[in-house]
C-alpha cells in the first residue's frame, strides 16, 4: 500500500499525466516523466504505478463508465476521466480500502481543475461499488473489455489471429518482465551470483545465450555494472535477431532503422570483427540515444542521422553483406510493455505502415550485396506489416530468396513459421511479440 502522504500527491500527478496521453497524444513515459519532474524521488514509485495502472485498464475502465454514466464517456472532460481511471485502478488493486480509494478521488478532483466534477466523481465511484458484481461480469464476458483493449484492436486481432487473438489481448494486458542482455566480456554464472550478492534475483535463459530476466524489475542504475556496459535493457524478442542473422568477421553490416541502438550494440558485441558497422535513424535525437548506448557498452558503429528510404543522401555506394531492417510498426507486440499504444494508436495508424514499410525494404536491397541477408524485423502482430509485406516483397523481387526459418543458426525454436518468417507472440517465452523474416539476394 502507498504511504497515503505520498499516495495524495500521486494520485493527482498519476492523472494529470494520464490526461496528457489521452488528450495530446504523448506517450506515457513522457508524460510521467515531465509531471514528475522536479517531485521528490519517493513519488516516482506510486506514480508510476498508478499511472500505469489506469492507462492499463483505460479502456475497461471506460465501459464500466459507460454502464454508470448517463452521457457519453468522451463527453468528460480528460482530466475527470483520468482521475476516474486511477480511482478504477486502485479498486481494481486492492491494496487500499474502498472508501478511501473513493474519498481520495473526490479529493483529488477538488484539488484540480476537476473541482466542478468532485460530485459526480463521488456518485459514479460509489454507485460502481454498489452494483459492481453485475457489472463486473459485464466487463469479464467481453475479451477486449476483460483485458482493456479497444474494440478495434480487438477485431484486427480477431482478423489476423482468429485462434489466438484473447490470448494476444491477455498478453497485452500483463505487465512486461524485465529482461538483459550480458555483454560478452563476463559470464552468466558470474552475473547472476553478483546480482544474488546484491540482492537480485534472476534466472538465465539458456536457449538465447546471454538474456536474462530479473525476478522484479528494477532500476537500472541498482544493475550492478550496467554504467560500465555490462548489461543493458533488452527483450528476448528482440535479443532474437542475432540468430537470423547471421553475423560473421570481415562482414559489411547496416543497421537500416536503429534507435534506440539496442539491436546495434548486440551486433557490435557479439562480432567484434565487423568490417563495417553503420547505424543510420531519420531521428537525430533518437540516434543521440544509440550514441549513448554504444558509447555505455565501448563500442563502435558509423552513425548517420538520414532517410534509409533515400540512401542517394548519405550513402557511399558500398553495399553491405548483412541489413537489419528493424522497421517502425504499429508496435502491437508491446503493448504490454507500452499500454499507452491502445490510447494513441487507430486502425489508420496502422493502414498507413505497410506502405512506409515496403519503401525501405526496397531501399535497403538496393543496398544489399549478392550473396548478402537482409533480415526484415517488427514488433507488430499484424500480417499486413509482416507475412503479407515479406510475400509481396519477394514475389516482386527476382534476386530477393527466402531464408527458410529452418536454417537460421541456432534459432531457440520460439515463434510459428508462416512458411517466410517467424512470429514471436508476447508473453511465448516471456518475450515481447517480435517478427522476423530473411531475404537472401542471389
Ligand atoms: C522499431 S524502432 C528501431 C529499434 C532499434 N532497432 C533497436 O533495436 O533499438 C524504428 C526506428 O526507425 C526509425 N525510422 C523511422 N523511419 C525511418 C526512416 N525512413 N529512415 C531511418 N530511420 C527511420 C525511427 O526513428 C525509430 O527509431
Amino acid at each position: 500500500m502507498i504511504p497515503a502522504a505520498a499516495a495524495a500527491g500521486a494520485r493527482s500527478i498519476a492523472a494529470h499525466a494520464v490526461a496528457r496521453v489521452l488528450g495530446e497524444g504523448v506517450t506515457l513515459d513522457s508524460a510521467l516523466q515531465d509531471a514528475l519532474a522536479g517531485a521528490p524521488g519517493a513519488l516516482v514509485p506510486p506514480v508510476r504505478s498508478l499511472g500505469y495502472g489506469a492507462v492499463r485498464g483505460y479502456f475497461r475502465h471506460e465501459a464500466i463508465l459507460g454502464m454508470l454514466l448517463s452521457q457519453p464517456v468522451r463527453s468528460l472532460d480528460r482530466l475527470v476521466r483520468a482521475i476516474l481511471s486511477v480511482a478504477l485502478f486502485e479498486l481494481e488493486d486492492a491494496r487500499t480500502p474502498a472508501y478511501a480509494v473513493v474519498d481520495a478521488a473526490v479529493k483529488t478532483a477538488k484539488a484540480t481543475d476537476a473541482a466542478r466534477a468532485s460530485g459526480l466523481i463521488n456518485a459514479v465511484l460509489r454507485r460502481y461499488l454498489r452494483e459492481r458484481a453485475g457489472i463486473d461480469a459485464g466487463i469479464e464476458r467481453n475479451p477486449a473489455t476483460r483485458h482493456g483493449a479497444p474494440a478495434w484492436l480487438a477485431e484486427r486481432l480477431r482478423a489476423d489471429w482468429p485462434v489466438r487473438w484473447t490470448q494476444l489481448l491477455a498478453a497485452g494486458d500483463a505487465q512486461a518482465p524485465m529482461w538483459l542482455r550480458l555483454a560478452r566480456h563476463t559470464t552468466m554464472e558470474e552475473y547472476l551470483a553478483t546480482l544474488g550478492a546484491a540482492g537480485i534475483g534472476a534466472r538465465a535463459e539458456p536457449r538465447v545465450p546471454g538474456a536474462l530476466v530479473l525476478d522484479v524489475p528494477c532500476d537500472v542504475q541498482e544493475l550492478p555494472g550496467f554504467a560500465q556496459g555490462l548489461v543493458s535493457v533488452q527483450d528476448l524478442g528482440a535479443q532474437c535477431v542475432a540468430f537470423p542473422l547471421d553475423l560473421g568477421a570481415g562482414l559489411r553490416v547496416l543497421d537500416a532503422c536503429a534507435a534506440p541502438g539496442g539491436k546495434t550494440a548486440l551486433m557490435a558485441e557479439r562480432e567484434a570483427h565487423l568490417a563495417r558497422l553503420v547505424a543510420i535513424d531519420i531521428s537525430p535525437a533518437r540516434l543521440a540515444r544509440v550514441h549513448e548506448n554504444l558509447q555505455r557498452g565501448n563500442l563502435h558503429a558509423e552513425l548517420i542521422a538520414g532517410d534509409a528510404a533515400d540512401p542517394g543522401a548519405w550513402w557511399d555506394g558500398e553495399p553491405f553483406d548483412r541489413i537489419l531492417l528493424d522497421a517502425p510498426c504499429s508496435a502491437l507486440g508491446v503493448i504490454r510493455r507500452h499500454p499507452d499504444i491502445r490510447l494513441r494508436k487507430s486502425p489508420a495508424d496502422i493502414d498507413r505502415m505497410p506502405p512506409i514499410q515496403a519503401r525501405l525494404l526496397a531501399a535497403a536491397w538496393r543496398m544489399l550485396a549478392p550473396g548478402g541477408r537482409l533480415v526484415y524485423a517488427t514488433c507488430t502482430l499484424t500480417r499486413s506489416e509482416n507475412r503479407d509485406l515479406v510475400a509481396a516483397f519477394a514475389t516482386a523481387t527476382p534476386d530477393a530468396v527466402i531464408c527458410g526459418t529452418d536454417s537460421w543458426d541456432g534459432w531457440p525454436g520460439f515463434g510459428e513459421d508462416d512458411g517466410l518468417g517467424r512470429q514471436i507472440l508476447p508473453g511465448e517465452a516471456a518475450a515481447d511479440g517480435f517478427y522476423y523474416a530473411a531475404l537472401n539476394k542471389r
